[in-house]
């Protein structure tokens, strides 16, 4: 225990210093070694007081979240908890003053052990939080109930449901924090303690006392809370826990409240919304680690930039730049194609600040990083270039062979191709090792994927670079293979092959589009593409179909390319699968022409129609993500499994709660994905065959995360 908590007393205070690298979690032996320490603090007789400290750059970010997966069961958990709410209340009772002083983060456990101490102090720049309903579960050690004791109930219901920290400043004039510490924190913290131990003062937030007009304005608050939930947080049942636990405590006080919050709690960690978000957090820590780029891979800061091309994609990439500060050049061939992208540009951020998200100001100034060009000048100054012309190998291969003769050797050479090969462009821009892909997700400025391309040739420093540079614009970029479509889009292509096909078979637009909906995804594949632009995709698949290559494997329908004829191109042209009030606008009706031109599809094809239900539709979307899914880390473009979730969590919005499309897989159970690809396989034919990985794993008895059976 003595390396986890340590010891000393200064000026006759026990000072107690929390030391488990790197983020102070809270293991079971740590809540034990807190415990031991503030009772040999009571019982030492040279010490007046006792301070709660966090060693290195944190107090204490929370409960161990690996621990989590031990308990098996709701009972497991009401156990574990029992003695942790008993063993907050014995903090609480210390005889002597017992001071939390917080640096970095005082979050989930740790903001529960510092209420549960008789005052707090923090740094300037500290924060506190309960983020544990990002986790799926609630606080469950008291903090439904000394929160909202301590900063009020409406407070606490917000940060208990949003999970987002509050600075040191603000948590002070809320209640939560007692003096915010300028200079060293433990100096300041140890005469906190003394001038309480001199006036022996503590003070107990579970014994705060509230009138009957706060419980009813917390009562209020709960119940517009539950009201705003249900549009904010349809599918989930963590965020609406928080606000049961809560209204417990306001009721029945702060006994039957924390009784209630441990049933709650229990019943929480054990869900599969909670096991899906507690994949997600460690996918998404563990997304950035590549075996063979080790940590200490030099990698280059980003400081000047260029784009190449103005059109959607390439402006929103070089919003990305200037939004984190970094010049960006932006290249077009004529005036007027430059003009447009960067009326785009200002009509996006006038968007943004209409919203009260940026001030006139910051836009003037962020529009300033951006310089309109239409030549290389100043290329050879710029560490970076992202190419984003139009989807043609010959012109990229062209941009590539020029980008090489006016950027310097070191320059990494990006390329935004959604399919093409990078290796390629290598071979074009004469120095391959500088070359990958970074493909960014429509909106550019706004969705948080990166696909970071690796060709045969990139070297370790330019990956590493392209990671580091990820993180600085504020994207999950996620390093994949060259392989056709990469990571995303050939599992979209899988995605959407079913989703045609079962058009023609029977099924309706918008009830494939709200069976997704009502899965979680935001919108559902034919409104997504009426607003990415249904020509979009009907010219890869031209230029595609010119190379005798199909995007995906099987009967490929026709009706996609019919709409696209018809100049149905989506929102922007005021019909696409929808009809629109008009052009740009968001307003969709359904729309009678799209069955019948199913239904010609159908007939073309031999198919009979037939009501399709919503089970099906699901099943066989999601099956045909998860065979793709194994496919493609069989064959070694993704390095985990983890990696393909992330992917499609961030690139198009697979629901957080589900975990992605390969841990949705695991909970549904492999033998049954696998039953069902076979199934799919005798009704409709041979394109339907199941990834050889997908079979291995199944005959082993194990999932994509290595467990034997269906996670739910
Ligand atoms: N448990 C276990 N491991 C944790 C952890 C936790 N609570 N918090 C962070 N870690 C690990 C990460 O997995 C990572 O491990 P790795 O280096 O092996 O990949 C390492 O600590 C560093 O974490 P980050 O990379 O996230 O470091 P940052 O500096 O970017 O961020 C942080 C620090 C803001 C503290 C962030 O880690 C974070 O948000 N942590 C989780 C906070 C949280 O959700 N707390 C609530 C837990 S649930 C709870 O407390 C229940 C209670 O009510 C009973």
């Amino acid at each position: 225990m003595a390396d986890l908590v340590r010891y000393d007393v200064k000026d006759r205070v026990a000072v107690v210093t929390i030391d488990n690298p790197p983020v102070n979690a809270l293991s079971p032996a740590v809540w034990t070694a807190i415990d031991e320490a503030v009772a040999r603090g009571n019982a030492d007789a040279g010490a007046d007081a006792i301070v709660l400290i966090g060693a290195g750059t944190t107090f204490i970010a929370g409960a161990d979240i690996k621990v989590f997966d031990t308990l098996k069961t709701a009972g497991d958990s009401m156990t574990r908890s029992g003695g942790t709410h008993a063993l907050l209340r014995r903090l609480e009772d210390s005889a002597k003053p017992l001071v939390a002083a917080i640096h970095g983060n005082a979050l989930g456990g740790g903001m529960e052990v510092a209420m549960s101490c008789h005052y707090r102090v923090a740094a300037a720049d500290a924060k506190v939080g309960q983020p544990e309903v990002l986790l799926g579960i609630v606080p469950g050690a008291g903090g439904t109930q000394r929160l909202p004791r301590l900063a009020g109930a409406e407070l606490a219901l917000q940060m208990c449901t949003d999970g987002k920290p509050v600075a040191a400043p603000k948590a002070k004039a809320a209640g939560m924090i007692d003096a915010v510490i300028d200079g060293d924190l433990l100096i300041g913290a140890i005469a906190f303690a003394k001038e309480k131990a001199a006036r022996r003062e503590t003070r107990k937030a579970r014994e705060i006392a509230l009138s009957a007009e706060q419980v009813q304005k917390g009562l209020d608050a709960v119940a517009a809370m539950r009201q705003s939930l249900a549009k904010t947080a349809r599918g989930l049942r963590a965020p609406f826990a928080v606000a049961d636990a809560i209204e417990a405590g306001l009721r029945h006080g702060f006994d039957a409240g924390s009784t209630r919050e441990r049933e709650i709690f229990a019943d929480c960690v054990v869900s599969t919304e909670s096991k899906a978000l507690r994949h997600l957090f460690f996918a998404e820590r563990e997304v950035i680690k590549i075996p063979d780029i080790p940590k200490d891979t030099p990698a280059r800061d980003i400081t000047r930039a260029a784009v190449v091309g103005a059109g959607t994609m390439g402006g929103g990439i070089a919003m990305n730049y200037a939004n984190a500060g970094i010049p960006v050049l932006l290249k077009e061939v004529d005036r007027a194609a430059l003009d447009r992208g960067m009326a785009t540009i200002r009509r996006n951020y006038d968007v943004t600040m209409s919203k009260g998200k940026l001030t006139a100001e910051q836009v003037e100034k962020t529009m300033a990083l951006i310089t309109p060009t239409l030549t290389y000048d100043g290329f050879d100054q710029v560490d970076i270039v992202t190419e984003a012309v139009f989807e043609n190998i010959d012109l990229k291969k062209a941009t590539f062979a020029e980008l090489a003769t006016v950027t310097r050797p070191d320059c990494v050479l990006a390329s935004n191709s959604s399919t093409l090969d990078m290796d390629q462009f290598a071979q074009a821009s004469g120095r391959p090792s500088q070359v990958l892909g970074h493909h960014y997700f429509s909106p550019a400025n706004v969705m948080k994927l990166l696909e970071i391309v690796r060709g045969r040739d990139t070297s370790k420093e330019v990956l590493a670079t392209s990671l580091k540079l990820g993180r600085r614009l504020g994207k999950v970029g996620v390093v994949v293979g060259n392989c056709f479509g990469f990571v995303a889009n050939r599992m979209l292509a899988y995605y959407m092959r079913e989703a045609y096909l079962l058009l023609e078979e029977g099924a309706s637009v918008p009830q494939i589009d709200k069976v997704l909906t009502d899965f979680g995804l935001p919108v559902g594949p034919y409104g997504m593409q009426d607003i990415a632009g249904i020509d979009v995709g009907a010219r890869i698949r031209q230029y595609l179909a010119s190379l005798g290559k199909a995007r995906a494997d099987g009967p490929q329908s026709e009706v996609p390319d019919r709409v696209f004829e018809m100049g149905r191109y989506g929102q922007k042209t005021g019909a696409g699968w929808y009809k629109y009030d008009a052009p740009g606008s968001r307003n969709r009706t359904p729309d009678p022409l799209i069955d019948q031109l199913a239904a010609e599809a159908a007939a073309r094809r031999g198919i009979t129609r037939r009501p399709i239900s919503d089970d099906e539709i699901l099943a066989r979307i999601t099956t045909a993500l998860a065979n793709e899914g194994a496919r493609i880390l069989e064959d070694g473009f993704a390095l985990r499994a983890s990696d393909i979730d992330i992917v499609y969590v961030y690139g198009f919005g697979f629901p957080r709660h589900r975990g992605g499309p390969m841990f949705y897989a695991d909970t549904i159970g492999l033998a049954t994905v696998l039953s069902r690809v076979n199934e799919y396989r005798a009704r409709f034919g041979d394109y339907w065959e199941p990834a050889p990985l997908l079979e291995r794993l199944v005959a082993e008895g194990r999932g994509f995360y290595g467990e034997a059976v269906a996670r739910v």
